[in-house]
């Protein structure tokens, strides 16, 4: 954890979002990536993260890890930032309220 953010409710919200271990998620505020970091612990080798925050000062490098993958910008672009990732539609994530969305 960093200073940045503290985060809340974070294992719960990470429990209640993996339901599939090698599955696609993304946490669109990452902030100081506390709630990612939890989610990557329930994570299989291959399950993915991607990491978005809006502000240069959230600290999207503090995740050393294979499976993130950090995104500066707005979850309003979400679609167009997964794309140039080369995330496919049909690998896209489904929207969901709040900041973590899980997979379709
Ligand atoms: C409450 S913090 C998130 C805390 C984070 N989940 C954690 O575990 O540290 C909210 C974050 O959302 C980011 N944010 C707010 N609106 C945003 C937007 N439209 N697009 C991307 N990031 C946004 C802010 O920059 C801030 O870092």
């Amino acid at each position: 954890m960093t200073s940045y953010h503290q985060p809340v409710l974070c294992q719960e919200a990470a429990q209640a979002l993996v339901t599939d271990p090698a599955g696609v998620y993304v946490d669109a505020t990452f902030g100081g990536g506390g709630h990612s970091r939890a989610i990557l612990a329930r994570l299989g080798p291959e399950g993915q993260l991607f990491g978005l925050d809006q502000d240069p000062d959230a600290p999207l490098d503090c995740l050393q890890d294979a499976r993130f993958h950090p995104l500066r910008g707005n979850f309003r672009d979400l679609g167009l930032l997964l794309s140039a990732q080369g995330v496919s539609r049909p690998h896209r994530p489904s929207c969901g309220l709040g900041g973590l969305f899980p997979p379709a």
